[in-house]
């Protein structure tokens, strides 16, 4: 297999998978990449097909700031970076990209580049300090300029309503362990199509709820920190709840509305046996489950997949959790499907674990590989049919530098950039309903556990004059823009 193996160590993605169950974590830093030679130059240019929709990505926490303004209140995150040893440099988003303020130039730098759509998230501890409630209006205000803004500029806005930053007043509650959170994030989200829907019609209900579910609950690396499988498939479970339940509430608001559409970012990944052992190939598809259909089978089919269920066992929630119902509410139709494509991953055939953190080692992989983009794509058509797809999230970190001049090069984001594009326009060619393409990241920014260890933006931040410089892949990206290709 054509894998090209490189050194991008970021804890969430560094992966060391054993017996087709998942995660531990290996090597933790941003090594700078050994970039592969770059791939053959496509004599025919690259054309996607028209209104194909050219974006940019963020979320509230990674670049907002002024965590203490207009009334916001706080979230797990500001709990989790205020917690000694939890972030890689010891940093916050207290002030992060100051976007809260910076917003319009923000704007006017998507603009300048060319951008037709924005993708950012609602801070719900900014529409609801306390998580639930009546709405603060100064919260809404914010997001009201943000996206008439936007208008104004003629970019769509894509909002999404979770981005990980829960108010903390429901984790005091449990959190995502909680049930009634998952009733509580309908409301939320049905407060914000309320004061919104005239100015958004592209939303997306929760990030990576992945993310969450092994991070959060198994690796205890992101907020909340804890370290229970058990205790993450509950999490997981109010999740897809929580989605279902806003979808519903989504469709009752806008029945009638066409153009209205709604969906979920998901982080998927094509899973790749590491040889053809018979092992090894079912190590693959109890990790596929465990990647990508407890996702995709519960929210596009209904049901949870079988084989995960088994291998965890114990671990899995019982019929107090997972209620009569729940997947028929999860199982709601959406519009649309937001595709957050970073790497694969390859697994080699090891000992069977039972509950799900077991850094083993047997095989770490981390690898670049823009095949796999074609894979996922044409394999979320063969398998969950032509749901309008959109790539909300692709894009990679390198330590890029500022000259003295103001630029920045980053021909390392280029290639990836480009190598994921041409993945992508082969998906569009194989029939594959793809609408649109979104980069992460606008901006450098908050990264996480990673802090600002590690730069994802196509536009440079310097931290300590929080000037904003395009980066040459942000001019690349332009040019993309302007002609629809390459
Ligand atoms: C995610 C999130 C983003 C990250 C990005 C880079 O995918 O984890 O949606 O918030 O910053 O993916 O890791």
């Amino acid at each position: 297999m054509d894998i090209y193996l490189t050194r991008r160590d970021f804890l969430k993605r560094s992966t060391v998978v054993a017996g087709g169950m998942m995660l531990g974590t290996a090597a933790i830093g941003c090594a700078q990449a050994t970039h592969p030679a770059p791939s053959p130059t496509t004599a025919a240019p690259v054309r996607f097909p028209s209104g194909f929709l050219w974006g940019v990505a963020t979320s509230a926490y990674q670049i907002e700031g002024a965590v203490h303004e207009d009334g916001r209140g706080p979230s797990i995150w500001d709990t989790f970076s205020h917690t000694p040893g939890k972030i890689r440099d010891g940093s916050t988003g207290d002030i992060a990209d100051d976007h809260y303020h910076r917003y319009a130039a923000d704007l006017d730098l998507m603009q300048s580049l060319g951008v037709q759509s924005y993708r950012f998230s609602v801070a719900w501890p900014r529409i609801l300090p306390e998580g639930t409630g009546a709405a603060n209006q100064k919260g809404l205000d914010f997001y009201r300029r943000l996206v008439d803004g936007l208008h104004a500029r003629n970019i769509q806005p894509m909002a999404t309503l979770f981005h990980w930053d829960l108010p903390q007043a429901l984790q005091d509650q449990g959190g995502w362990e909680n049930r009634e959170v998952a009733q509580r994030f309908a409301d939320y989200a049905d407060i914000v199509f309320q004061a919104l829907g005239n100015g958004v019609s592209s939303w997306l209900t929760i990030n990576e709820p992945k993310t969450i579910v092994q991070v959060g609950y198994i690796y205890g690396a992101h907020a909340p920190g804890i370290s229970d499988p058990a205790r993450a498939y509950v999490a997981l479970h109010h999740l897809l709840l929580g989605h279902g339940l806003a979808v519903q509430a989504f469709h009752a608001r806008f029945s009638g509305n066409d153009s209205q559409r709604i969906g979920i970012p998901l982080n998927l990944s094509p899973v790749y046996p590491a040889d053809q052992s018979d092992g090894a190939k079912q190590a693959a598809t109890l990790q596929d489950g465990i990647e990508n259909r407890l996702y995709l089978d519960s929210i596009l089919r209904g049901s949870y997949p079988t084989d995960v269920i088994e291998s965890l066992g114990g671990v899995w929630p019982s019929s107090s959790v997972i209620q009569s119902g729940d997947l028929r509410i999860i199982n709601t139709p959406i519009e649309q499907l937001g595709v957050n494509y970073y790497n694969p991953i390859v697994v080699a055939a090891g000992p069977q674990t039972v509950s799900g953190v077991y850094p083993t080692s047997v095989a770490t992989w981390e690898s670049i590989y823009p095949a796999g983009l074609y894979d996922l794509l044409t394999r979320l058509k063969h398998d969950y049919g032509d749901l309008p797809l959109y790539i909300t999230e692709n894009g990679a970190p390198y330590q890029d530098t500022l000259s003295a001049n103001g630029t920045v090069d980053d021909p390392q984001r280029h290639q990836y950039i480009h190598d994921h594009l041409l993945a992508a326009n082969r998906a569009v060619q194989a029939g594959v309903n793809l609408r649109g393409y979104h980069v992460w990241s606008l901006l450098d920014n908050f990264e996480w556990a990673e802090g600002y260890t590690q730069r994802w933006g196509i536009v440079y931040i310097d931290y300590d004059t929080l000037r904003r410089y395009p980066k040459q892949t942000a001019l690349w990206y332009r040019e993309v823009i302007r002609n629809n290709g390459f």
